[in-house]
C-alpha cells in the first residue's frame, strides 16, 4: 500500500525536510508532496504548519512538519480538529506516536535531530500501527 506523506518546513527545519525527502523518496511505496518551504529564507512556521494540517486532513493522509525544534510548528498543526502531531526525538517516541497516538502529522527538528536519525524515526513511525483498543477512546477524547 503507498503512502502519501505531505511535508513542510520553516526555514529552521528546511534542511532537515530535504534530507528527509531525498532519503524518503528511495522507497517506491512512499509518495511525497512538499508543501515548502523552499529556501533557507526566513518564514513563519505557522503558515507552513496550516497548510499541511488542511491538506492532510483534505487528503486523509499523513505529514512531516519540521522547524528548528519541532515545537511551535506542532503547537499550529494541533489547533485543527482531527490533527494529531506529536514531537518526536527518538526511536521510543516514534514507535508510541503511532501505536498509543495515531500520530498523523510527525514533527521534528531541524536544529535538534540529526538527519539519518530523523529518517530512521519516520520509518519507525510508518512501519507501526495503531494499537486502538483503549488508545482509540483516548484519542478521540482529544477533539471534543
Ligand atoms: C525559527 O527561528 C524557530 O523559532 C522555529 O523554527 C521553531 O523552532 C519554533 O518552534
Amino acid at each position: 500500500m503507498t503512502t502519501h506523506i505531505i511535508l513542510g518546513s520553516d526555514h529552521g527545519g528546511y534542511d532537515l525536510k530535504e534530507s528527509l525527502k531525498e532519503g524518503l523518496s528511495q522507497n517506491s511505496e512512499i509518495t511525497l508532496e512538499d508543501m515548502g518551504t523552499f529556501s533557507t529564507e526566513s518564514v513563519d512556521y505557522p503558515d507552513i504548519a496550516d497548510t499541511v494540517a488542511q491538506t492532510v486532513l483534505a487528503k486523509n493522509t499523513v505529514g512531516i512538519l519540521c522547524c528548528g525544534t519541532g515545537i511551535g510548528i506542532s503547537i499550529r498543526a494541533n489547533r485543527y480538529k482531527g490533527i494529531r502531531a506529536a514531537v518526536i526525538f527518538n526511536e521510543f517516541t516514534a514507535e508510541m506516536a503511532k501505536k498509543h497516538n495515531n500520530a498523523n502529522i510527525l514533527c521534528l527538528g531541524g536544529r535538534t535531530t540529526p538527519a539519518e536519525n530523523a529518517l530512521e524515526y519516520v520509518k519507525i513511525w510508518l512501519k507501526h500501527d495503531f494499537e486502538g483498543d483503549r488508545h482509540l477512546r483516548r484519542v478521540e477524547k482529544l477533539d471534543v
